[in-house]
């Protein structure tokens, strides 16, 4: 899988991507992360890449030309069309979950993301350039970077090879809509607090009962 990520702070990608799973399987080359400067996709001397709204209001519109000449560079080798995704990370996007990581791992080979800043991006973009528009959760953050990041690791963790133990994802919470049971390691006892009897039976009918029930669905995570 490629990732290739559009953004005006490279650098705050970097030290996330270089480290632990995600460093482990660009090494393995299992995935390639390609990350752009925005800037190096303008044409004034400024390197801008914003500019202020049409109809008035507050805060500043990343501007449509660097980032359609930054997807024009990145699709001019680009083989097949249908493999690639490009994704724009917004708070008025699709919800992202588990299903759609699933979806991505499993229809494409290259995602594209464009991260907005300030008040947001041109809405033509949405309009014209990508595939789809994703928000990573109901609230409103500083910029599509850590929306790129948690896609970027929630795809490359489903990703065949990538982690230690396969059977890892058979149980992880989501999977059917439930979450994973409770987890315990030693010591048994620390201070007061004991672990499960059930999960010292050695009896793996309880132990797999045990572990059914703590199961949540995950909507009853969900409050208002
Ligand atoms: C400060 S936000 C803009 C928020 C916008 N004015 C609004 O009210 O929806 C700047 C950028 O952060 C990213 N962003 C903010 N919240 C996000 C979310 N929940 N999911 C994905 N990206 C988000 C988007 O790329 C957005 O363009």
């Amino acid at each position: 899988m490629e990732f290739d990520v559009i953004t005006i702070f490279p650098e705050i990608l970097k030290s996330y991507l270089a480290e632990a799973q995600i460093g482990r399987a660009i090494r393995k080359k299992l995935i390639k992360i390609n990350i752009h400067n925005l800037r190096d996709y303008t044409s004034d001397r400024h390197k801008t890449t914003d500019d202020i709204p049409y109809g008035g209001g507050a805060g500043m519109i990343m501007k449509i030309e660097p980032i359609f000449k930054n997807i024009q560079a990145l699709l001019k080798k680009q083989k097949k069309r249908s493999k690639t995704r490009i994704i724009l990370l917004s708070a008025k996007g699709q919800l992202y979950n588990q299903k759609k990581a699933t979806q991505l791992t499993k229809k494409y080979d290259r995602l594209i993301f464009i991260c907005g800043r300030y008040e947001g991006v041109d809405e033509r973009v949405a309009q014209k350039l990508v595939d789809e528009e994703i928000s990573i959760g109901p609230y409103v953050l500083s910029g599509g970077e850590l929306g790129a990041l948690i896609i970027i690791d929630s795809v490359t963790r489903l990703l065949p090879g990538v982690l230690g133990n396969q059977a890892s994802l058979k149980d992880e919470s989501y999977n059917n809509d439930q979450t994973e049971y409770p987890q315990y390691t030693r010591p048994e006892k620390f201070q007061d607090w004991s672990v499960p009897k059930v999960l010292l039976s050695g009896n793996p009918k309880l132990i797999s009962q045990w572990r059914k029930s703590k199961q949540k669905n995950f909507k009853t995570l969900i409050k208002e």
